[in-house]
């Protein structure tokens, strides 16, 4: 894998056109909830990416920090508007640490299925946890596998056919992995790439905090504190690290 990881410098230059994720629609309900919960004290982005969510924070007030293993993508970040005023570490965010903590920890977007081992997951866990002040919370945003959606014995699942973009997704129950396949119509030319992950359920997320020593405080369907539910399609989940630690 090249020390950019999956981001480099190609992803990093494209990775704003997915003006879907960019909108107000999609950012402003994840800001609202992340600034509620920081109440006031700051915040760490695990994968923060070109600042997709850290700007927004950042200008409603919050001190954000983050964490990133692609130069490129912190390369775009630095070079927007107020980026440079926003502390950055690169590395792993399973185990890199930035030598301060915080009242939240948030890692959103599937990412932390691009952690790709059940060993991996937990220590991302136990480093959210070792960056948290008592009382702090650690926010995962994570899909819900689509394996209800695909016939037994299948393992593609297509969750996008428009005009300049198809999305197929490869599910192996045997070694819990999805990898997704783009094929993107750009500048009039075809694009391919593919992206492994590790697909994650919330019960697993669960155990993976206990061992933390975090303790769920909320599971929502969605940024605007929508219940959980048998279909939704995504969860929004919050751990807390206790006060009290005996
Ligand atoms: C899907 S993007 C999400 C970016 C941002 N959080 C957002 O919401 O737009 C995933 C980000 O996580 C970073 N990343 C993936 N695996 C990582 C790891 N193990 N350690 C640190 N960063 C990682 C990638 O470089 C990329 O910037």
């Amino acid at each position: 894998m090249p020390s950019d990881g999956y981001f480099n410098e190609i992803v990093a230059s494209t990775y704003d056109y997915d003006v879907d994720s960019f909108n107000p629609e999609a950012v402003d309900p994840v800001v609202n909830f992340l600034a509620e919960l920081a109440n006031g004290g700051s915040a760490l982005e695990f994968g923060i990416g070109t600042g997709r969510i850290a700007l927004p924070l950042a200008i409603k007030g919050v001190e954000v920090h983050g964490i990133d293993i692609s130069n490129a993508m912190l390369t775009k970040l630095a070079q927007k508007t107020g980026g440079d005023r926003i502390p950055v570490t690169q590395g792993d965010f399973a185990t890199t640490l930035c030598g301060k903590s915080f009242s939240l920890v948030y890692l959103i977007f599937n990412t932390i299925m691009n952690l790709k081992t059940q060993d991996e997951q937990v220590k991302c866990f136990q480093n959210a946890a070792s960056h948290l002040n008592p009382g702090g919370n650690f926010v995962i945003e994570v899909m819900v596998p689509a394996l209800q959606l695909i016939p037994f014995g299948e393992k593609n699942y297509v969750f996008d056919l428009c005009d300049d973009h198809w999305g197929v997704d490869t599910y192996d129950v045997v070694s819990q992995s999805v990898e997704s396949h783009h094929v993107r119509v750009r500048n009039q030319k075809l694009e391919m790439s593919s992206i492994p992950f590790r697909y994650v359920w919330a019960s697993e997320l669960d155990l993976m905090a206990k061992i933390a020593n975090l303790k769920l405080k909320a599971r929502w369907g969605s940024w605007k504190k929508e219940p959980f539910t048998n279909t939704s399609r995504y969860h929004v989940s919050v751990w807390e690290k206790p006060i009290n630690t005996n």
